[in-house]
């Protein structure tokens, strides 16, 4: 999972020495909660701010919280070299917010100020916690210089949704001062909070298909997208790149790459084209299995009497994937079904799983009441083989997204370790 949950306990800070950089977003005074928890665990802090920094917040607020006073300069009149010493005493050195520049200049290797040069002076694990506008987070340049550093062993505390500077509402937030507090236990404790999918290139197809009649009318079905944007966010905020095929009209989640299809060829069209390069394929979209055999050009009158709706199978997706699948690609389908129990629902899935010849299916009993198509929240079994099933009871449909992501981050974990990536 990207964060934690604010509850886990705090007992790995107790006498470490912790050094908080803060740098120059709004969120700045969110980090003075972050400080007095630190604090609070038993840690000692040094806060680090940078000239940015200052103005948002008051270093006086941060000396009077901190165990030492809180410094900006790289040269200290009292101490010349605070960055050797800070950054080889750190247990660990957090740096919350973590703006764009700080995170680019770190990737870079520039020590412009004592924060930078101390995250180049530690051996100590480093916790990011980056914040900024949406569109910022979204840019490749940041998700780049982000992956060079999760690969050098630094630990990023992902963003979330909420309203940011400006009144502007989106992914970019900074991590909570809980959850903050709960990643630098996690990290000092030897457990990783890392962005399970950072580098991974993950396919999310979402929202229902429509099946033209004539000019005016289609046949379509209830999904709404929610859970596959849900996946693709959750995805996101996991450091994977997303690319979403959406038949849905709602507005796609920051950070991904969007293609909008409406029909089910368009859908094919899209799934082909960018299936190759995708490390899992996560098959969230209702396509429609039939569709008429010809769309009527212009309108169908009514005084033409009642058409005949004659009706072909549409193209199966999923069971095409499954056939041609690249080694070491995670594939997950869904089957949204009216079921009579939990194990007659866990069984037509296994049915699916084996005919499509896929890793998962997430199966949904959409008879229920709040489970699925138009709902805020689901409740599905991951099936990814015979009595091997995971039950995510009813729950907010990111809570569902981060489940499948677990599994298919094991599933590409494993793979990795047996070597079967091309
Ligand atoms: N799917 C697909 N291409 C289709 C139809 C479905 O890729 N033409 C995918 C869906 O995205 C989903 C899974 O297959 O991941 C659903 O399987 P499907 O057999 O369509 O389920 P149902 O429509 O429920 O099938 P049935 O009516 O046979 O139960």
């Amino acid at each position: 999972m990207t964060s934690t949950n604010g509850e886990e306990p705090l007992g790995a800070l107790a006498g470490t020495r912790v050094v908080l950089g803060v740098t120059g977003g709004i969120a700045a005074y969110k980090a003075v909660d972050v400080c007095r928890r630190l604090v609070d665990a038993g840690a000692f802090v040094s806060p680090v701010l940078t000239a940015a920094a200052t103005r948002f917040v008051g270093i006086a607020t941060f000396s009077a919280l901190g165990s030492e006073p809180a410094a900006t300069e790289l040269f200290d009149a009292a101490d010349p070299i605070p960055h050797t010493r800070l950054g080889q005493r750190a247990d660990l050195v957090v740096v919350a917010p973590a703006t764009a520049r700080l995170i680019g200049e770190y990737a870079a290797g520039i020590a412009r100020d004592l924060l930078g040069a101390i995250l180049l002076a530690t051996k100590a694990p480093v916790l990011l916690c980056p914040a900024m506008h949406t569109e910022m987070w979204a840019h490749p340049a940041v998700q780049e210089n982000l992956a060079v550093l999760e690969r050098r062993g630094v630990a990023v505390l992902a963003p979330t949704s909420g309203r940011l500077a400006g009144g502007d509402v989106g992914l970019g937030r900074l991590a909570e001062p809980a959850d903050i507090a709960a990643a630098a236990a996690a990290l000092l404790a030897g457990r990783g909070i890392g962005r399970d999918l950072a580098g991974r290139r993950i396919l999310v197809t979402a929202g229902g298909t429509r099946e033209p009649i004539d000019a005016v009318r289609y046949l379509a079905n209830r999904s709404s997208g929610r859970q596959g944007y849900a996946i693709a966010e959750a995805a996101v905020a996991r450091g994977a790149r997303v690319c979403l095929v959406t038949a849905s009209e709602l507005t796609p989640p920051a950070g991904t790459e969007v293609v909008r299809v409406s029909s089910a060829a368009e859908l094919a069209v899209a799934v082909r084209e960018h299936a190759p390069s995708a490390d899992a394929v996560v098959m969230a979209a209702a396509v429609a299995d039939f569709r008429p055999v010809r769309a009527v050009a212009g309108k169908l009158a009514k005084r033409d009497g009642i058409p005949e709706l004659a009706l072909e199978p549409t193209e199966d997706v999923l069971a095409e994937l499954g056939a041609n699948r690249r080694p070491g690609q995670v594939l997950v389908g869904f089957a949204a079904e009216v079921a009579t129990s939990e194990e007659d629902l866990e069984a037509r899935a296994l049915r699916k799983l084996v005919e499509k010849r896929v890793d998962l299916v997430v199966a949904n009993d959409v008879g229920r009441p709040n489970v699925g198509f138009g709902h805020e929240t689901n409740a599905v079994s991951i099936v990814a083989g015979p009595g091997a099933v995971t039950r995510v009871p009813l729950a907010a449909k990111r809570t569902i997204a981060d489940a499948i992501l677990d599994a298919v981050a094991e599933r590409l974990a494993s793979r990795a370790d047996r070597g079967d990536e091309q």
